[in-house]
């Protein structure tokens, strides 16, 4: 399964072959693929194997010792084995893993989370960010009696058959562009597919909702899968206000931005509050719990004969993670701290993109570090025709130099990553342009 980096090999230099290269041979066996999501593939020159994570660090099979960016592609908003999340979960384990009824667990966590985001009255428990959508699209249709959800042209809400589109490649147009083989087809055909940012067309569409059968707006305000974008001003207003005239459901996909870009996610960070919002990673801290919130006329449509259903919805063990990590989160200063990070380190590795003349720029929001490449001195926009190769090739160079990197330029910190580690990281990071040029 060992694969070339970039087609460069001259100035990347040839990959060593390590512990994890053999065991994704070795996994390749028995698990499909190699990998037990399929974007873990994509991870450069392979996907690490590793052997134990503390704060911001995590050991692979060889011992070798990374600052960690990939934080579990975004939950690990505490870092690696945070000792008071740990804590909290191993004595809920003393004390039962599922009870498959009520525990107090549910509603002090769901107290939590509506205390930290403006607009909610009630929330629905899930598992994965995939799970929380789909329940949040359900809502929004029973409560219009219409069918079709608005998203926008690389947005990525999860794999099911409804919502994946228009992601890793969009065919010109509003109709939906599958992106994966054995997609329903006619699961896509509820989606109208929109450019982000552009009021005019997302208000055009609405101002027809009833006729075309529009229940609601998907939209991840900040673009996380796609290279990062801060919506335009006043554009998530506009998209408010005519949603509220038409009567369609504005759902918030917040699996990213939820409790990391702010503690009230989007909805705080951009004043603008949807009628619905889906968290999950961030939210559990590492352990795998995903929410829909909003208010109590859309959430309780449960009562009426909206199916919410899942075995391990609400799990003590989860919640258990999401009780101590908002705990955390909520201590005065968290988020001014993570922009100050992420700021700094944005900041040092545009001085030296800039000072060696590499072919990056990096932008960030909250805790999200995006390096986009450029061509010819002009920032390229993000989508399916990105050259990612110089990309690929650092990451691999900087792997060699103690950093574990995602695919496609992204870094996500955490409350763990300090002033050492962002200056250790800038260096690692200048001695792998260097070793490129
Ligand atoms: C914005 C967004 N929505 C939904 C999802 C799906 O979440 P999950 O992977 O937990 O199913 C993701 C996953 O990365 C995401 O980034």
């Amino acid at each position: 399964m060992r694969r070339e980096v970039g087609g460069l090999q001259s100035s990347a230099g040839e990959p060593p072959a390590d512990g994890s290269s053999e065991l994704w041979d070795r996994c390749a066996q028995s698990v499909g693929g190699g990998v037990s999501s399929g974007l873990r593939r994509t991870i450069m020159p392979w996907p690490l194997f590793v052997e134990r994570g503390q704060g911001c660090r995590v050991w692979d099979v060889d011992g070798r010792e990374y600052i960690d960016y990939v934080m579990g592609w975004g939950p690990l908003i505490l870092g690696h084995s945070h000792p008071e999340l740990i804590h909290a979960v191993r004595d809920q384990l003393e004390l039962g893993s599922l009870y498959g009824t009520g525990h107090r667990l549910e509603y002090t966590a769901a107290e939590m989370v509506i205390e930290s985001v403006p607009g909610l009255q009630r929330i629905l428990w899930s598992n994965t960010g995939t799970e929380a959508v789909h329940v949040a699209m359900r809502l929004a249709r029973a409560h219009t009696g219409r069918t079709k959800i608005i998203k926008f042209v690389g947005g990525y809400h999860g794999w099911t058959d409804s919502v994946l589109a228009s992601y890793s490649s969009h065919t010109a147009g509003t109709a939906a562009t599958s992106n994966s083989k054995g997609q329903s087809v006619a699961a896509q055909q509820d989606l109208i597919v929109l450019p982000f940012g552009d009021v005019s067309s997302v208000t055009e569409v609405l101002s027809h909702a009833a006729a075309e059968g529009v229940a609601g707006v998907l939209i991840d305000p900040i673009m996380s899968n796609y290279g990062l974008i801060e919506p335009p001003a006043g554009y998530l207003e506009a998209v408010r206000s005519a949603c509220t005239a038409n009567n369609v459901v504005l759902i918030f996909d917040d699996v990213i931005a939820g409790f990391r870009i702010a503690l009230g996610g989007s909805t705080e960070r951009f004043g603008v509050v949807p009628d619905l919002v889906v968290f999950a990673k961030a939210i559990a801290g590492g352990f795998s719990q995903s929410a829909v919130g909003g208010s109590a006329q859309l959430i309780d449509q449960v009562l009426d004969g909206v199916v919410h259903a899942g075995t391990y919805n609400g799990n003590p063990i989860a919640l258990a993670a999401v009780r101590a990590t908002l705990t955390q989160l909520r201590q005065p200063g968290r988020y001014a701290a993570l922009e100050d990070t992420a700021q700094s380190l944005a900041d040092g590795l545009n001085a030296i993109f800039s000072e060696l003349r590499a072919p990056l720029h990096a932008h960030h929001l909250g805790p999200i570090v995006q390096m986009m490449p450029i061509a010819a001195g002009q920032e390229v926009a993000f989508g399916p025709g990105i050259d990612w190769s110089y990309w690929d090739m650092l990451t691999n160079a900087c792997r060699q130099r103690g950093l574990f990197l995602l695919p496609r330029g992204r870094l996500f910190l955490s409350t763990v990553h300090g002033a050492d580690d962002i200056a250790e990281t800038i260096a690692a990071f200048r001695d792998a342009v260097r070793q490129l040029r």
